[in-house]
């Protein structure tokens, strides 16, 4: 006999981690699906933590009215370090159980991930939605905010291209993207980068970037824009102080920061938001948890939580090199 899937009255959707934009989309999305299924929906504060000291709101149609087009969420977000805690981690579980949580949305990336793991092991079915501007979950082709955070960087970055071009000078600027290169790549292949550096490709430093200033220089490029990805083995530092020492060319550095976090999501992190939390609550309501939503051929689809985190997300190193070649 098949077995009965347990019905869903209420279910909790929470950010945890890094915020990124489109998390706000994604908490849209999952409050009209749900109660457009007749499902209650409690918004959990400050991620984990909220689960922990009981702070979350009731969610209603209405008041998620504007939030699509809005950055960072409303939720709020937070790394909670107390998940590492067996006995957190219990209360986070009977919290859950003493509200009536029939399921739990989670966004974020890794660490999300695997504080839904252990509360599915707890008895709470949990369903993640992958929300980084790092792309750098291995399971998914894409994760919410990687769009905008890259249209955001490149943005400025154009800007930067003026006042670069109009001093003959070389700019160095880092993006974000944790120990990944995925967002310095994207962002540099986009601005037409004379080097991009990651930290999947120590490259050769002369070569890459010493070499590729010099020829410029010969060949009528006066200005360079190399982009270094804050998980890069060298500093911007270290890199500027080479380029200068061995070049001698005016060089400068920009660290973009947090500011490629902000701002309203693109039209892609609106549709992926969307699209993945719509999936959530499917997938809540067909009984399933500990699954990640992903990304995989432009199918939205899921997958178990322990695959999703035992998969290896490569850069696309085919890419980086035909920008090195193209940085004549
Ligand atoms: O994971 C998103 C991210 O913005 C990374 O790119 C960056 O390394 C990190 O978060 C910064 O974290 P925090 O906001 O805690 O400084």
């Amino acid at each position: 006999m098949a077995e009965e899937i347990r019905p869903i009255r209420r279910i909790g959707i929470l950010t945890s981690g890094g915020d990124a934009p489109g998390m706000n989309a994604a908490i849209r999305a999952v409050t009209r699906m749900s109660i457009a299924n007749g499902i209650e929906v409690l918004g959990i504060m400050h991620g984990f933590a909220g689960l922990i000291s009981n702070d979350f709101r009731t969610l209603s149609a209405r008041d998620v009215d504007g939030l699509l087009m809005k950055g960072g969420t409303m939720l709020y977000t937070a790394r909670c370090q107390e998940m590492h805690d067996p006995e957190f981690r219990q209360r986070a579980a009977d919290n859950c159980h003493f509200l009536g949580i029939d399921g739990l949305i989670c966004c974020g990336g890794d660490g999300t991930f695997r504080g839904a793991r252990e509360l599915s092991r707890l008895g709470v079915p949990c369903i993640c939605i992958t929300g980084t501007i790092d792309n750098d979950i291995s399971c998914t082709d894409y994760t919410i905010g990687f769009d905008t955070a890259c249209n955001t960087a490149i943005s400025a970055i154009d800007r930067l291209r003026d006042t670069m071009q109009s001093h003959a000078r070389c700019s160095v600027v880092e993006v974000m993207g944790r120990h990944a290169g995925h967002l310095a790549l994207a962002v540099g292949t986009s601005v037409g980068a004379a080097s991009i550096l990651v930290p999947e490709d120590a490259g050769n430093f002369e070569t890459d970037v010493i070499e590729k200033i010099r020829m410029g220089r010969i060949n009528g490029r006066n200005h360079h824009i190399i982009i270094v990805a804050e998980g890069y083995h060298m500093s911007c530092q270290e890199v500027t102080d080479r380029i200068i020492a061995e070049t001698g060319v005016d060089t400068r550095i920009t660290i973009l920061g947090h500011v490629q976090r902000g701002g309203s999501p693109s039209s892609y992190d609106r549709v992926m938001a969307t699209r993945m939390g719509c999936a959530a609550v499917e997938a809540l309501i067909d009984g399933k948890s500990q699954r990640i939503i992903v990304l995989r051929d432009n199918q939205i689809m899921d997958i178990d939580i322990e695959e999703g985190l035992n998969c290896e997300k490569s850069l696309d190193l085919e890419l980086l090199e035909n920008c090195r070649k193209m940085s004549i």
